[in-house]
């Protein structure tokens, strides 16, 4: 028997207040939907088909990338509804089942359980029990304590109000059956709904067992309605995060204070300060040191490197040994070769650095290469752009910059020059030269300051 997933998307959101769909929210980086689908694909499907309503357009430009099946469905009519815009192009013989695109920390395992309770059922339902089951569908069952049907808060008595075993929506159903039952459901009820739910006791009627499973824990079932309860789920994502990271022996100075919105993989022994957001597909190697205040993209991160405080780096390679910031920016398609030292306010640009040159004052380096054992002085500007088009600069081997340098690019310095402070420089410089450009210093003696009158 194969498995298929539906995944449920069509809500608004109107609780989010928002132009965008609700599943399109992000959690850690990543939309709502896409951490389903990124759970639902570690399982073995034959497919996962998304039933989308509100902004639909929108939803599959974003999500273009995910290898699913779209259904759209035109109106929401509720639950059973959607699954069935979803079943034609789902075989009879597999087991289907059913998710929500705003439950996101559902895991693998609490699935494959139930998964496993379908396959002796042909039927299993995700329940959980809960003190505060206000809004839920409650599950009722009879003496022999089976489940018997599914009552919504809304169409709920009194006593089966009191029920504190609730549904969360996810279910394991045979693709067959489910179809036969999705066409019989009718909206006889309170919010006038085709509710997913009314096939359970249509089941139990023809002799079905319902198998329930609970999550391992309760977060894996809560879904997002408004912006407050997605950031409770944003910190309760990032609390795991960092003590999975603790647990691989990385320092976390305060897990409150820490931010993976994306993928990282890090060796051990790095020390990760206060307010550090990571973003994006990152590789950091063994024994790195991030200062507070960094925010690091798409970035790869040799071993041992030292980012000092309030640093940003994006796409870019940071190599062995490298001492950046504090308060550096690197841009992206910027490579910092071994041992590569840059200091405050410097701003590095689509650029190469050789080992061991050092760029550690004001300075902005920008569509550069850089030889090794390079020293660039304090407020060095590359003057690469005229207005028009950007340009580069070229600067060897043990080339000493003095301070307050500008290199009119494009321009290029060759091995072992020497360029004095304050100069301007618009021609190519020969290796070992000393290129100058500045007005004499003129002195008047006894010089008189002016007085206030
Ligand atoms: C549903 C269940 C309820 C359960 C609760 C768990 C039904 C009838 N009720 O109620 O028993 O306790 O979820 O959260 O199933 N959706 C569509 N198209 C529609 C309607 C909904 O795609 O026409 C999607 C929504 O985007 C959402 C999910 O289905 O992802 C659940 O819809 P929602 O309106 O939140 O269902 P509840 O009324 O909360
Ligand atoms: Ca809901």
């Amino acid at each position: 028997m194969s498995l298929s997933i539906i995944i449920l998307a069509a809500g608004q959101g109107t609780r989010m207040y928002s132009d965008k769909p609700k599943v399109l929210h992000q959690l850690a980086g990543k939309s709502l939907l896409e951490h389903v689908h990124h759970t639902a694909s570690m399982l073995e499907t034959r497919g996962i088909h998304v039933v989308y309503g509100y902004g639909g357009d929108q939803l599959i430009e974003d999500l273009s990338h995910l290898a699913v099946d779209w259904v759209e469905q035109h109106e929401q009519l509720g639950t059973g509804h959607a699954v069935k815009q979803a079943l034609p192009n789902i075989p009879d013989k597999d087991l289907v089942l059913v998710l929500y695109g705003d439950v996101p920390l559902i895991t693998v395992d609490t699935l494959t359980e139930l998964i496993e309770a379908a396959g002796k059922s042909k039927f299993s339902l995700l329940t959980s029990l809960v003190d505060e089951p206000g809004g839920y569908g409650r599950i009722v069952r009879d003496d022999n304590n089976e489940v018997v049907r599914i009552v919504e808060e809304k169409d709920a008595t009194n006593d089966e109000k009191k029920i504190c075993e609730i549904n969360t929506g996810m279910m394991a159903v045979n693709s067959k059956a489910l179809k036969q039952w999705v066409e019989k459901l009718e909206s006889d009820n309170v919010q006038n709904e085709y509710y997913l739910t009314d096939v359970i006791n249509m089941a139990v009627k023809e002799g079905l067992k319902i198998n329930t499973v609970q999550p391992h824990s309760v977060v894996e079932i809560r879904g997002v309605n408004d912006r407050a309860q997605l950031s409770e789920m944003e910190r309760y994502y990032q609390l795991i995060q960092a003590h999975q990271l603790m647990r691989r022996g990385i320092t976390i100075m305060d897990p409150v204070r820490f931010d993976l919105r994306g993928d990282l993989e890090i060796d051990s022994d790095c020390v990760i300060d206060i307010n550090v957001i990571l973003e994006g597909r990152l590789k950091i190697g063994r024994g790195v040191h991030i200062g507070a205040n960094c925010i690091i993209k798409d970035s790869v991160i040799d071993d041992d490197v030292v980012i000092l405080p309030n640093s940003v780096i994006e796409n870019s390679v940071i190599g062995k040994s490298c001492r950046i910031g504090p308060f550096a920016r690197i841009r992206p398609e910027s490579v910092l070769n071994e041992n590569v030292h840059v200091g405050n306010f410097v701003e590095i640009k689509k650029s190469i650095i050789g080992n061991k040159s050092k760029i550690n004052h004001l300075s902005y380096i920008g569509d550069s290469e850089i030889g090794t054992e390079t020293n660039i002085g304090a407020g060095t500007i590359t003057c690469n752009y005229d207005g028009a088009n950007k340009h580069k600069t070229i600067i060897g081997d043990n080339v000493f910059v003095g301070s307050d340098v500008q290199l009119v690019a494009p321009v290029s310095v060759s091995s072992g020059a020497t360029i004095a402070a304050g100069t301007t420089i618009t021609k190519d410089v020969a290796e070992n030269e000393l290129a100058i450009s500045r007005t004499p210093q003129k002195s008047v003696p006894d010089w008189k300051r002016p007085e206030k009158k």
